[in-house]
């Protein structure tokens, strides 16, 4: 949405969805704005996927602040069901995990999905990009109040200690003031990286230490200029990724491509 009238208007619109009280008249709202525009609002439509109100409301929250990021990429349908495909198959493995790391996180629906959805109690995020670190922290702000146990910091993951982690994470204060937070000795018993097109994870996945739990998602989505790392099918990302043991392997057909993803320990 570039034109300047079009986001003013998006933007009311959006104040008033989110301060509805139940998903119901929210979904009856995005219907008829569908209805409306099917185009414009294609994406908001997408969010009947998710059958959880802070969910909804989050997101919602998060594009009434950042309506100019990619929310038609971050909201498809493809999007969203590999992340509920993740949720419902990690729920399914039963692991016991406390702290997880979210890596190439992106806008962070994943950590939202794992706190609403799992009640996982610390998701750490981490992006390269410094652009979303607003965006991503907005949308598990009910969260990032508690102390930093979900907080998203911008760091490449190929710097990340994934034994022993000690770093710095900003934080904009409500006085907007931008303060310096330092992190020490973490180590993350779920590693996950849903980005792994998106990288060199074969030399990546050289840092994690042993026994680690990693979850991967990659796609066959070769068309996409930033998709570096793609692969043909299951069989050749198993290879690819040489596991010690997996608990999970499947393959998600989706409208324009298939996910793949892998659970298992390094
Ligand atoms: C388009 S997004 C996410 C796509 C993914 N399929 C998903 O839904 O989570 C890819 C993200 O990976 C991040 N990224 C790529 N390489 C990275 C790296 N080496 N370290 C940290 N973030 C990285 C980018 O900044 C971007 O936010």
């Amino acid at each position: 949405m570039d034109n300047t009238n079009d986001i003013d208007n998006f933007l009311l619109l959006l104040k008033k969805l989110k301060n509805l009280n139940d998903l119901e008249t929210i979904f009856t709202v995005i219907d008829f704005l569908y209805l409306y525009d099917k185009n414009k609002f294609k994406f908001l439509s997408k969010l009947k996927l998710l059958n959880n109100f802070i969910i909804v409301k989050n997101i919602l929250t998060t594009i009434s602040f950042y309506p100019k990021e990619n929310w038609e990429d971050a909201l498809s349908q493809s999007q969203i069901k590999s992340k509920l495909w993740l949720i419902d198959e990690l729920k399914k493995l039963n692991l016991k995990f406390d702290l997880v790391y979210n890596l190439a996180s992106w806008y962070n629906i994943l950590a939202l999905f794992l706190s609403e959805y799992l009640n996982v109690k610390k998701v750490k995020s981490f992006d390269k990009d410094p652009n979303v670190l607003n965006v991503s922290d907005r949308m598990i702000h009910h969260r990032l109040i508690d102390n930093f146990n979900y907080k998203t910091t911008i760091m490449d993951i190929f710097d990340i200690n994934y034994s022993c982690h000690n770093y710095k994470t900003t934080r904009c204060q409500l006085d907007g003031i931008i303060k310096e937070f330092e992190i020490t000795n973490e180590s993350p018993d779920l590693i996950i990286n849903c980005s792994c097109e998106h990288l060199n994870y074969e030399k990546w996945l050289q840092l994690i230490p042993k026994d680690k739990i990693v979850i991967l998602q990659n796609n066959n989505a070769f068309n996409f200029s930033d998709h570096i790392n793609c692969v043909n099918n299951l069989q050749e990302f198993v290879t690819k990724c040489d596991l010690s043991e997996i608990y999970y392997q499947g393959t998600l057909h989706l409208q324009n491509y298939d996910r793949f993803m892998i659970i298992g320990t390094t």
